[in-house]
């Protein structure tokens, strides 16, 4: 099962013929209301691949937030475990030029209520991974790896947004998943002096004791075991419609393998090919993938290479 603690915003999404610049404007016909916040995504994502999952998180007292948690349970998504408190929900601005490249900007809102103290300790016990990432309180986070840690559970962090993981932390952590600049901040606070992805990916997997996953947008994915084995995985051809949320899918699916038993090398290959999928598509959500459609795409790519 995997138990996930993190963000659930409502996403405002513009198609814009250009990204606009500082102090640009730049006009679009209309704009969608969409499902987002990395947490939500990637509970939908792991559990659309097919996995069981419970999502605690914290919306506000509001229709958006009703309008999420509803979404949730459409996938067969677990949400007894989410909070309301009186700030309005989380709510990010997307805007979505023509090659599917994204800018986005988000207001926390209740998200920064989220406690994981709440979560009770059978959800954190021996057969459970647990996913995180960054949109919540980072105390949180820290609170919930060190309990789910000595409980037995599986921790699986992506720190996105870049963040600053405290060491101790980090070695607390199973799998660390982030993309180049995630892993050149967290790397240059602990002055590692790698600088290809592959070198940031070794580095921090051994200094960490963790698997070190690198994501690399359209160049697919890296992935260093803390015991020096280093895999390399290629993303589908595809021409992005919208790649927001490419990185929760990736997540997810990355997580839904693991926790049905997939060697990492396989996880790392459903993945890579499952975040393809998912930037076929407007919103971080419409185009998540289930496991028949990874399975249906996997052979398009050779597995991951061992380097
Ligand atoms: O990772 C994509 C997500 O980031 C969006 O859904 C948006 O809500 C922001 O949190
Ligand atoms: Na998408």
């Amino acid at each position: 099962m995997i138990l996930v603690f993190g963000s659930l915003n409502m996403d405002l999404v513009m198609t814009v013929p250009s990204l606009p610049k500082p102090g640009e404007t730049v006009l679009c016909p209309a704009y969608q209301l969409k499902p987002g916040g990395k947490g939500n995504n990637q509970a939908i994502a792991a559990a659309r691949a097919g996995a069981a999952v419970a999502m605690t998180g914290c919306i506000g007292p509001d229709a958006f937030g009703s309008t999420l948690v509803e979404n949730l349970a459409r996938d067969g998504v677990d949400t007894s475990g989410i909070q309301v408190a009186e700030t309005a929900t989380g709510c990010a601005m997307i805007c979505v030029d023509a090659d599917g490249e994204n800018f986005i900007s988000v207001a926390s809102g209740a998200n920064l209520s989220a406690s994981a103290d709440r979560i009770p300790d059978e959800r954190l016990g021996a057969g459970i991974t647990v996913l995180m990432q960054m949109e919540v309180p980072a105390e949180q986070n820290w609170a919930l790896i060190r309990r789910a840690h000595a409980l037995g559970a599986r921790t699986v962090l992506n720190v996105a947004p870049a963040a600053d993981v405290p060491p101790d932390i980090l070695k607390l952590i199973d799998i660390l998943v982030v993309n180049e600049l995630e892993a050149a901040e967290i790397a240059g606070r602990l002055e590692l002096s790698a600088s290809s992805a592959t070198g940031l990916a070794r580095d921090l997997a051994r200094t960490c004791g963790v698997t070190c996953v690198v994501t690399l947008g359209g160049a697919g994915a890296l992935m260093a075991e803390s015991g020096g084995a280093l895999w390399t995985a290629a993303p589908l051809k595809i021409s992005p419609v919208d790649t927001t949320g490419a990185g929760d899918a990736f997540c997810g699916i990355l997580t839904a393998a693991l926790d049905g038993g997939a060697s990492p090398e396989e996880a790392l290959h459903r993945a890579s090919v499952g975040a393809s999928i998912a930037c076929l598509g407007l919103g971080a959500q419409e185009s998540l993938p289930t496991a028949e459609a990874i399975d249906a795409r996997l052979a398009e790519v050779s597995a991951p290479l061992r380097l």
